[in-house]
């Protein structure tokens, strides 16, 4: 830990390739991407949900590049924005196996994602429901509609990313999804085709997704005794949590499958409803594990009686997650072996605030000198895309690594991409 093995002389290898010659060939910090891993993540939960589907929430990490292994590997994608469309077209991504998100999607992403004809858009309130059948008239399209419901389930996580409690902003309260659903149906450019569930992220006990499956079942019944239509999809969303430190223990997907399942088809047949075919959208679980960030050491400063402050060439700008969320990370010398005592240190970014941590608290051996290369693990999902340029520090480049090749995938952002968006000459 991190994952990957040690060479003899103790330097950390990544998809066989040494973090020394990745640091010399791209520059630190630089977030390395495991292909390998993530490819057979995608075939895991392919496997596990064979008779449904698995959409890659592509907010965890995108890039060109990343959307052809999802496509590669016979996956849908999850969208929530213009750019994260963009990108996936860019890839070649067949719009049909794209499910769009969002609470408040512009008129403008409405429209490109009706031309390109993406598989699901997913609607979230009563405006959208008027602007869509509306933009979908004008366009001749008849796209297929699932309605988002918070379920009023407390997802055991971060305040900020649990979000099916009652009081938030996504999707439509259990009270009100009903008279959503009664509008998709009344307007017959739109083809209502199911609901859909998404209770939070970094989650590791079912309890939240039963309780958030049985849910949608009855409004699925609701809505069955109302219109007499039987929706033949369910999408239950993503928020599979993750290990990032030793003791974590993951949901495994099969588990999760067999649980969904199990729930739904009960609580249909129970109520004499076919079962809906399901969907599920994980993010971070796929991206997140087989990510690695490294940086190079270029201070350390001992805090007498307190600790010893390391810091390293990015911080909160590339992994914005420990000072957003107080999110935790395990780390370690990457670049060379140490027998040397470890000292209680906190590793910290180059950003002028003190809220700028990238670990807050951890073990490095007391040795650890300017120049060493440090990786911290599971960096995967929600840093590259959450990184930004807080005190102009341009974004670091993203490597996959595969068989002992490392290969760029995002170039390093330059001062020029910085300074290209100013206007003064
Ligand atoms: N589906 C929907 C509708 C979502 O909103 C999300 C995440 C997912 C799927 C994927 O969830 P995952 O499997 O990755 O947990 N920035 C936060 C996470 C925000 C998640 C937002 N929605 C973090 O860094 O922890």
């Amino acid at each position: 830990w991190p994952r990957g093995a040690r060479r003899e002389d103790g330097a950390l290898t990544v998809g066989g390739v040494d973090v020394r010659d990745l640091a010399t060939e791209f520059g630190t910090p630089l977030y390395v991407y495991d292909e390998e891993d993530f490819r057979s993540r995608c075939r895991e939960f392919a496997a596990a949900f064979s008779d449904g589907d698995v959409y890659y929430a592509g907010k965890a990490f995108l890039c060109v590049e990343v959307a052809r292994w999802v496509r590669d590997e016979g996956l849908g994608l999850d969208v929530c924005s213009g750019g994260e469309l963009a990108i996936a077209l860019r890839a070649e991504f067949p719009p049909e196996r794209i499910t769009f998100h969002g609470n408040n999607k512009s008129t403008a992403e409405l429209t490109r994602a009706l031309e390109v004809g993406v598989g699901h858009i997913v609607v979230d309130s009563y405006e959208e429901i008027a602007r869509l059948g509306h933009l979908a008239r004008e366009l001749g399209v008849r796209p297929k509609v699932l309605v988002r419901v918070t379920t009023g389930v407390e997802a055991h996580t971060h305040e900020f990313i649990a979000t099916a409690h009652d009081d938030q902003k996504f999707g439509f309260a259990r009270e009100t999804a009903q008279e959503a659903a009664r509008r998709v149906v009344g307007i017959k450019e739109l083809e209502l085709v199911g609901l859909h569930s998404h209770i939070g992220s970094q989650i590791f006990d079912t309890d939240g997704f039963e309780l958030a499956a049985r849910r949608v079942v009855e409004l699925l019944v609701a809505i069955r005794d109302e219109h007499g239509v039987e929706l033949p999809e369910l999408d239950l969303g993503g928020g599979y949590g993750i290990a990032y430190l030793e003791g974590d223990d993951p949901l495994d997907p099969k588990h999760i499958a067999d649980n969904l399942r199990g729930i739904v088809t009960r609580a249909c047949e129970e109520k004499g409803l076919p079962v809906p075919r399901l969907t599920v959208e994980p993010g971070r679980t796929i991206s997140g594990p087989g990510g690695v960030t490294l940086y190079e050491v270029g201070t350390v400063k001992p805090l007498e009686g307190l600790r010893t402050y390391v810091s390293v060439d990015g911080g909160m700008s590339d992994n914005i997650r420990t000072a957003l969320y107080g999110a935790e990370y395990t780390a370690a010398l990457a670049s060379r072996r140490s027998d040397a005592d470890p000292m209680l240190s906190r590793m910290v970014g180059k950003h002028c605030e003190s809220g700028d941590m990238v670990v807050r608290d951890l073990w490095l051996p007391s040795d650890l000198a300017p120049g060493d290369l440090v990786a911290v693990a599971a960096t995967g999902a929600y840093c590259r895309s959450l990184a930004n340029n807080y005190n102009h520090v341009p974004k670091p480049a993203v490597v996959a690594v595969r068989d002992g090749r490392a290969r760029l995938i995002l170039r390093r952002e330059t001062e020029d991409d910085l300074l290209r968006l100013e206007v003064s000459p």
